[in-house]
């Protein structure tokens, strides 16, 4: 018999050498970081910095926070590529932004809530976090970054402890692009807001796995996907949606997108979808004997104690953005009716301010973080997929499994309590969309960011 002949040298490192190529880019474990919901604002927060508090914004190009007197600015010239991605996309609010780049880079970071916005050099700086393998914390990793340096006053209106803001948008200078390329993982992120203790932020995918619940197996695996699209004209994210419906009757939605915003609290509807929805919300649940008067920008309200309950919170109509091939992203009682005091539970939609209906150059829908949170949300910047998943019954607790090393959060798993409802009024009036031609540094014309930024709300003490 005849022994196989061993291959010839140049065969095997032919192989060797294919192997190697083989190998996927991403070589690193995901990075873990947690997410926290600031009562006083409901603006969600994470740690990325030297333990510094960002606000996140899934709609801000810039990562950006306050730095020591100190700092050296970075030598970006006006046409490195960190530069233009830092100017790619510019607040409406912000007319200093349109100033033609001489020499030095200047980015402009704004304040999300405000639009307040400054100059500001770029630095190089470095991201503190650990990375997981889905069920728990593995290591630190300290991965570079190119951040702006704001001045302190741009802070204003934001939570206490936040020293800037952290974008997610599928810009370059946003994270998660930053963290793919430099920790070098895939270019996609899950994100799960909480509404009470700890959520996740995971740049590089999954697995994820439920701690307390070890049976539900990888979270990841029960997300559905539609596409994730983009516009050239401003950084947010947009997904193809056909109708909205209510206890699944379709109710047609004209155009003009569908768009995330994390500092929305609640989703906005374009006048024109608003009240075809809120009807057809209200006569599906046909209960006007527990109807009470409108609370702040909430106009169907009821009286709570008179509500069925589920557990997956009041037993009301199920509202869907129903999508292409048959799927539809679900929001149950959790996701779609908010306590706003001991007695009564509203309808958690508003309707966009300063939007005429049917605007084209408005979104017909800004989802904001309400009908996010508990839900896992795989933004797939690469593939551009966006998946999605009811997370739990059981707040993000559970979910952030992959941060159990963090405090457990304390209060009622089937509480669906409420944020203060003066400062969401004022925050829903923010979506207009505007479209305008786009700038680069140097180059004339103004670049306008989307989203519109109302003046601060009034905040009001919780309960
Ligand atoms: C930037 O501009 C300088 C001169 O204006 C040029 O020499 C350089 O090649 C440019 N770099 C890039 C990345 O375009
Ligand atoms: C990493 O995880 C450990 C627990 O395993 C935790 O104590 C530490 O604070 C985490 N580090 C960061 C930067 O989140």
């Amino acid at each position: 018999m005849k022994m196989p002949r061993p291959l010839p040298t140049p065969f095997l490192l032919l192989a060797i050498s294919v192997l190697v190529l083989a190998l996927p880019a991403s070589s690193s474990y995901p990075v873990l970081i947690p997410v926290a919901k600031d009562p006083a604002t409901s603006l969600y927060t994470i740690l990325v910095r030297d333990g510094a508090n960002h606000v996140i914004d899934l709609a801000g190009p810039l990562l950006w926070s306050t730095c020591a007197a100190d700092h050296s600015p970075a030598a970006f010239s006006c046409n490195a590529t960190e530069c233009r991605d830092a100017n790619a996309f510019r607040a409406p609010s912000c007319g200093i932004a349109g100033r033609p780049c001489k020499n030095k880079c200047t980015a402009y970071p704004y304040n999300p809530i405000t639009g307040k916005c400054a100059a500001a050099s770029l630095i190089h700086t470095r991201l503190i976090a650990n990375t997981t393998d889905g069920k728990n914390p593995l290591q630190q990793a300290s991965v570079r970054a190119v951040a702006a340096c704001a001045p302190r006053d741009i802070l204003a209106s934001l939570p206490k402890d936040v020293t800037g803001v952290a974008a997610l948008s599928a810009s370059g200078m946003a994270l998660p692009a930053q963290i793919a390329a430099n920790h070098r993982v895939a270019n996609k992120f899950m994100l799960c807001l909480p509404r009470h203790g700890e959520g996740v932020a995971i740049f590089g995918g999954g697995p994820l796995f439920l701690q307390p619940e070890p049976s539900v197996g990888d979270l990841t695996t029960t997300l559905s996907f539609t596409q994730l699209q983009s516009r050239k004209d401003n950084p947010l994210y947009y997904i193809p949606v056909q109708a909205i419906s209510v206890n699944h009757a379709p109710v047609p939605l004209p155009a003009g997108g569908v768009v995330f915003c994390s500092r929305m609290a609640f989703t906005a509807l374009r006048p024109d979808v608003y009240r075809p929805v809120v009807d057809a919300f209200d006569r599906a649940l046909a209960r006007n004997d527990a109807k009470v008067p409108a609370v702040g920008a909430f106009d169907l309200c009821y009286r709570s104690s008179m509500l069925g309950n589920t557990r997956n919170g009041y037993a009301v109509p199920e509202i869907s953005l129903v999508l292409e091939g048959g799927k539809s992203w679900t929001f149950d009682g959790s996701n779609s009716m908010v306590d706003v005091n001991g007695q009564t539970a509203c309808f958690a939609f508003v309707e966009m301010k300063g939007v005429k209906a049917g605007d084209p150059n408005a979104a017909a829908v800004v989802v904001g973080g309400f009908q996010m949170e508990n839900h896992l949300l795989q933004f797939d910047l690469e593939k551009k997929q966006l998946g999605f998943a009811k997370a739990s019954e059981t707040p993000a607790s559970t979910l952030s499994s992959a941060a159990s090393a963090y405090h457990p959060p304390n209060e009622d798993a089937t509480s669906h309590a409420a944020p203060p409802v003066g400062h969401l009024a004022a925050r829903a009036g923010v979506a207009s969309l505007v479209r305008r031609p786009r700038a680069l540094p140097g180059v004339q014309g103004r670049r306008h960011l989307p989203l519109q930024h109302p003046r601060q709300g009034r905040r009001q003490p919780r309960r």
